[in-house]
């Protein structure tokens, strides 16, 4: 994901939705144009079958189903109550009558093979149980010459913001030793840079890469600060027992919205967003 850093295992089926959860909906908010567009540029058309996996408030959902139109349908899984309550309300608001919520796991999907046109997951590959296996059941469901597409930022470059540089380098190491303490399988954290190589290794074709960078800068929209500000806020409570205590000092002015050196306060500001996608193919010969 963007963002922040969910925790994985049994609480995956959580009643109440995670920490980062407001991050995630601002980052959808503040990005919406750019993520649509996005959107349009896989191979997705009038009339498919697609189904999202771990699709958390149902907000890609909703703009997959507006590009299969009436004709197509979106089925959106998640394996988290907390999660598809929260996307019932928005599909409801937002009318998206065509989506279909499901509570699922990953590593088991409730459907037959071959069942959909397009598979999409995004930023959830780094809190999925075994992310091998869940490729594979994603696969699986896909039918022979569709197309499987992931989202997945690398936590470390996902969100490029002008810190000190000394301090960003201090900021990524601490953030690597929090990855390892969390996770026996730290490079998840990281596994938008090897999306395409675990595409491949999931027995998908010719996968294709891109990056989409989105730029802000001032004047920042309320909802801009926000993602920024719960942004950082997840950042420091992952790096606070590894960073010193010098550095977290200097972190804490950097990102109090009422100090003077926060940086996005600063007149000359500019961040810059960056989404990784990698979409590739189920072989046309598949059984
Ligand atoms: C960071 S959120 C991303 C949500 C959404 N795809 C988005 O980009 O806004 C990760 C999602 O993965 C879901 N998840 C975690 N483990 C899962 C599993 N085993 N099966 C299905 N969903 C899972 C979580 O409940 C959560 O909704």
């Amino acid at each position: 994901m963007s963002t922040q850093i969910a925790k994985r295992g049994s609480s995956a089926k959580q009643q109440s939705l995670p920490d980062y959860a407001a991050n995630l909906q601002a980052f959808h908010v503040e990005f919406a144009n750019e993520l649509r567009a996005m959107l349009q540029q896989l191979p997705i058309a009038p009339g498919m079958q697609v189904l999202e996996v771990a699709a958390g408030d149902g907000q890609f959902a909703i703009w997959l189903n507006e590009l299969v139109g009436t004709e197509g349908k979106v089925t959106a899984v998640d394996i988290s109550r907390a999660w598809l309550k929260e996307a019932t309300v928005k599909l409801e608001d937002q009318q998206a009558d065509g989506v279909e919520l499901q509570q699922a796991d990953a590593t088991q999907l409730p459907f037959d093979d071959a069942s959909f046109d397009f598979v999409w997951c995004a930023q959830s590959l780094y809190s999925l149980p075994r992310i091998g296996d869940c490729l594979a059941e994603m696969r699986r469901v896909l039918r022979p010459g569709g197309t499987l597409a992931i989202l997945e930022n690398d936590s470390l470059h996902h969100l490029l913001l002008p810190w000190p540089v000394d301090l960003e380098l201090q900021i990524h190491t601490a953030q690597l030793r929090a990855f390892r303490a969390q996770s026996r399988q730290p490079a998840r954290f990281y596994a938008g840079r090897w999306l395409s190589r675990l595409l491949r290794k999931a027995g998908l074709q010719r996968p294709q890469e891109r990056c989409f960078a989105s730029t802000r800068q001032q004047p920042l929209s309320n909802m801009a600060e926000r993602y920024f500000s719960t942004y950082v806020q997840g950042v420091r409570e992952r790096v606070e027992p590894w960073l010193s205590k010098r550095a977290l000092r200097r972190l804490d002015q950097l990102i109090d919205p009422d100090h003077s050196r926060c940086l996005w306060k600063q007149s000359d500001f500019v961040a810059v967003c960056i989404d990784r996608v990698v979409w590739a193919q189920r072989s046309r010969r598949a059984k």
